[in-house]
């Protein structure tokens, strides 16, 4: 964990959130690496989650919400965590974290005093803001505690603009806040974070709910498979009813082993008709749906995909860290890959060297004429290098994970192939530079 905190900083991935003036607990920012790392991973999510398929739409809601929503999701009265204060020292700590409360004894047993602990009590997660232009008359909001809400609250405008057929689904990127007590473990625990979620509609039948239940965890652990998470490290498990947040039916998680344990990477939820049913009762709109088919009114119940997106990425940074002989190396998946191809010119002082080079940098970076597309062409992240020698260049891209490396030599200047170097494997081949394009696009499919 350390070596990946240490290589996220050093390699423009994450940085502790303002630092300068001495860091804000739970917060960290992504650099130019990271920034590109978490774009590919929301797109990875948004393309296997909603472009693939027929019944699921996307939405961008708003981060402020009425806190009338707070109220009638239960999270103002159950978003808690159950916290104990030690009357010794009075630090706060969640009682349901044991190897917390193992190790803040450790602290005291080593002084030799005894630790008295307060009775737990609980502490809402919500994170108020105040809004409104004359001081006086600011009102208390909430930054959303979950993206979810910001989908139903909409149910009903996406009933009357889309004439969804249920089960439909309403996915949503984006931010959340919480409160927490013990943020920590880097990117683990956070005050600020993303969330990608499914709200997934369905008829509110049991039988009907487990099989979607089901559906939907497998895709999910699919997901996390196909983009080369090791599949040993990864389980599912199951809530026991008293660990269910307030909203849940039934609740499993999918886990990753780090090495700090077993950890949460996401969650799938039978919300049942909780969200729409309270929002219904509070704002008393009808958020009932009628189905055609069968002639039928009833408010659906939802089944849901709740996944973060820093956490994983910790999983994703953690499983893909090697170090190999003379090398350290990020072995992530090249679809997350912050660069897909670096382009190196062999010696930066040649100047017919160089210019081939550019011209094949320019290929992948060159903007799009294709709508609908970040990538031109076939635009990759590409990334260029002429600083010291070859083998440093390659040390370098091997520790921030680029999948290939592209080398101009005087070999190309007589026949206009190149040398493409696997991370991975570390060999290299010849290939004709005008097959690069789809030498890449085969790969990346
Ligand atoms: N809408 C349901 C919901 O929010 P959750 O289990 O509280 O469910 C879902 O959160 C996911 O969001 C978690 O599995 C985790 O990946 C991420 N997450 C939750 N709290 C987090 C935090 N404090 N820091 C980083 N990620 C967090």
């Amino acid at each position: 964990m350390d070596k990946i905190v240490s290589l996220a900083k050093r390699r423009g991935f994450i940085y502790p959130g303002s630092e300068i003036y001495g860091g804000l607990s739970g917060t960290w920012d992504y650099g130019p690496l990271g920034a590109e790392l978490k774009f590919n991973f929301k797109q990875q999510w948004w393309e296997y989650m909603v472009l693939r398929r027929e019944n699921v739409f996307g939405i961008n809601a708003s981060i402020l919400m009425s806190p009338k929503v707070w109220e009638a999701s239960g999270h103002t009265a159950s978003f808690t965590d159950p916290l104990v204060e030690c009357k010794t020292c009075h630090e706060r700590i969640r009682a349901d974290f044991d190897e917390e409360i193992r190790a803040h004894g450790e602290g005291h047993k080593a002084k030799k005093e005894k630790v008295d602990w307060t009775e737990p009590r609980k502490f809402n997660l919500l994170v108020e803001a105040r809004l409104g232009a004359v001081e006086e008359s600011k009102s208390t909001v909430y930054l959303r505690g979950e993206i979810t809400q910001g989908v139903h609250v909409n149910f009903k405008n996406i009933l009357d603009s889309m004439h969804p057929k249920i089960p439909f689904g309403v996915a949503q990127i984006g931010k959340a806040f919480r409160n927490e007590i013990t943020p920590g473990n880097f990117t683990y625990r956070l005050r600020e974070f993303e969330q990608m979620e499914l709200q997934y509609y369905v008829r509110p039948e049991e039988k009907a709910a487990a099989e979607v239940f089901e559906f939907w965890k497998e895709e999910r652990m699919k997901w996390y498979i196909g983009l080369g998470l090791n599949k040993d490290r990864l389980r599912f498990r199951e809530h026991a009813p008293d660990e269910r947040a307030h909203y849940a039916r039934s609740a499993w998680d999918i886990e990753y082993e780090t090495p700090f344990g077993w950890k949460e990477a996401e969650g799938i939820h039978n919300r049942g008709n909780w969200d729409l049913s309270q929002h219904a009762k509070f704002s008393g709109e009808d958020l009932s749906y009628f189905d055609p088919e069968v002639k039928d009114r009833f408010i659906p119940w939802v089944i849901e995909t709740s996944c973060g997106v820093e956490r994983p990425l910790l999983y994703f940074l953690l499983d893909a860290y090697h170090e190999e002989e003379g090398r350290v190396v990020l072995k992530l998946h090249p679809r997350l890959a912050p660069y897909k191809v670096a382009v190196f010119p062999l010696l930066a002082n040649k100047p017919q060297l160089v210019e081939k080079a550019r011209q094949i940098y320019q290929l992948f970076k060159a903007p799009s004429s294709l709508p609908g597309r970040r990538a031109g062409k076939f635009q990759v992240q590409v990334m260029w290098d002429d600083r010291g020698n070859i083998g440093k260049r390659y040390y370098s891209q091997d520790e921030i994970g680029t999948p290939w490396c592209v080398t101009v030599d005087f070999q190309t200047l007589e026949d206009e192939t190149v040398t493409v170097r696997d991370r991975d494997s570390m060999k290299q081949e010849r290939v004709a530079a005008k097959d690069l394009e789809s030498y890449f696009a085969e790969r990346l499919q």
